[in-house]
């Protein structure tokens, strides 16, 4: 294994470096093909104008994929968009629109819950499946009209990590092209979203290279019980995805909450012995994180911030800051989720677990 792991201790730590690479792989796809339907399979130029509605489905990780895209899909194509458990819609007895996209997101291409979830979706009358999968000629893929195959490369780490950044890609990608065809997205508005998928490696890099400081504050995690992981908008679902890494793979029970959720529960659990984390961008909902880290502040919670560059935070007693680079933009989520995969991993490695192996965790669930 050390061969293949080269300078790195981890599959994991090794997959969540390699996302500028993964990443650029996954858009030089989307940029050759300049947001055209064919960019999701040979029938996608037939399929994707009669969309009416978007239904994502997924586990795990690749559920918080598809929470992310809710955003992008609502806000970009202007085409409503919701987004459940594969497990959960399995079982229930679910309203179907055949005008309606399903859309399942899978690293492997093999969950069963996903897979049973798109048969059931097909059973209820759905008629159009897109697959946003990592693996060619998967089972999920295989039964979808169309796909979409990020370029992550082999993902070997239980916790999805380039998996997730660049299934985002894709999903990105997929709002902009169903926003093209429904008019909605310019040729200007295209070009910025062009320019914004060709710097995000470089973003990704820039956030990279903050690992020594995430290592320091491993340490301060190690010893803890709880954690709380707190964002707001398109950064909720990061902090989802931060709380579940941290679980995962250092045993820490940690919970995210959108952060203007916090007076209905979350606040009481707040004292000196709770680490909160908060995902600060820069962007429309800044002050309103920043009035909710006050109400935690006020409760004795430890603050750790990931804040851009240009959001103006300085640290002081119980308040620690990371800042990220300059604020991205539309793909700051992408850029946001680097930071705390690599809390995870450092904090688990302090905790000496098994990093790449998480005790009762598989990497590809095919049972239910
Ligand atoms: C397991 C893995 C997760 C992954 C989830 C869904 O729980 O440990 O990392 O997100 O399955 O897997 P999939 O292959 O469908 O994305």
């Amino acid at each position: 294994a050390s061969l293949e792991l080269g300078p790195y201790s981890h599959f994991m730590q090794k997959e969540i470096h390699e996302q500028p690479k993964a990443l650029s792989d996954t858009i030089e796809a989307v940029l050759e093909n300049g947001f055209a339907a064919g960019l999701f399979g040979a029938r996608a130029a037939e399929l994707l104008p009669q969309v009416e509605g978007v239904k994502i489905l997924a586990c795990g990780t690749s559920y918080y994929a598809g929470l992310t895209a809710k955003y992008w899909i609502e806000s970009i194509a202007g085409i409503s968009c919701d987004v459940e458990i594969a497990s959960e819609y399995r079982y229930r007895a679910a309203f179907a629109n055949p005008k309606h996209l399903v859309v399942t997101i899978s690293q492997s291409g093999e969950t069963l819950d996903t897979m049973e979830a798109l048969k059931y979706a097909k059973e209820l009358g759905h008629t159009m499946a897109l697959s946003i999968c990592n693996v060619r000629e998967s089972a999920i893929p295989r039964a979808s009209e169309l796909v979409f195959y990020t370029r992550a490369g082999a993902e070997i780490g239980v916790a999805s990590t380039k998996a997730f950044t660049t299934q985002l890609v894709g999903l990105f990608a997929l709002a902009v092209t169903l926003g093209k065809q429904r008019g909605r997205v310019d040729a200007a508005a295209e070009h910025g979203y062009q320019e914004a998928l060709r710097q995000l490696p470089g973003s990704v890099q820039h956030a990279l290279n903050l690992e020594p400081q995430i290592k320091a504050w491993s340490d301060k995690f190690a010893a803890k019980q709880n954690a709380l992981f707190l964002g707001r908008g398109l950064h909720y679902p990061i902090a989802l995805e931060g709380a579940l890494k941290l679980k995962e793979i250092s045993y820490i029970h940690a919970e995210a909450y959108p952060a203007g959720e916090l007076k209905h529960g979350p606040l009481a659990l707040v004292d000196e012995s709770m680490p909160v984390v908060v995902i600060a961008p820069n962007d429309a909902l800044l002050e309103k994180v920043k009035s909710n880290m006050q109400e935690v502040r006020a409760r004795g919670g430890e603050l750790f911030v990931f804040a851009d560059l240009d959001s103006h935070f300085s640290e002081s007693d119980g308040v620690h800051v990371i800042r990220t680079p300059r604020h991205v933009g539309v793909l700051s989520a992408i850029v946001h989720t680097i930071p705390v995969q690599l809390l995870a991993y450092h904090v688990a490695l302090a905790r000496g677990t098994d990093v790449d192996k998480p005790r009762n965790l598989a990497k590809s669930v095919t049972v239910e």
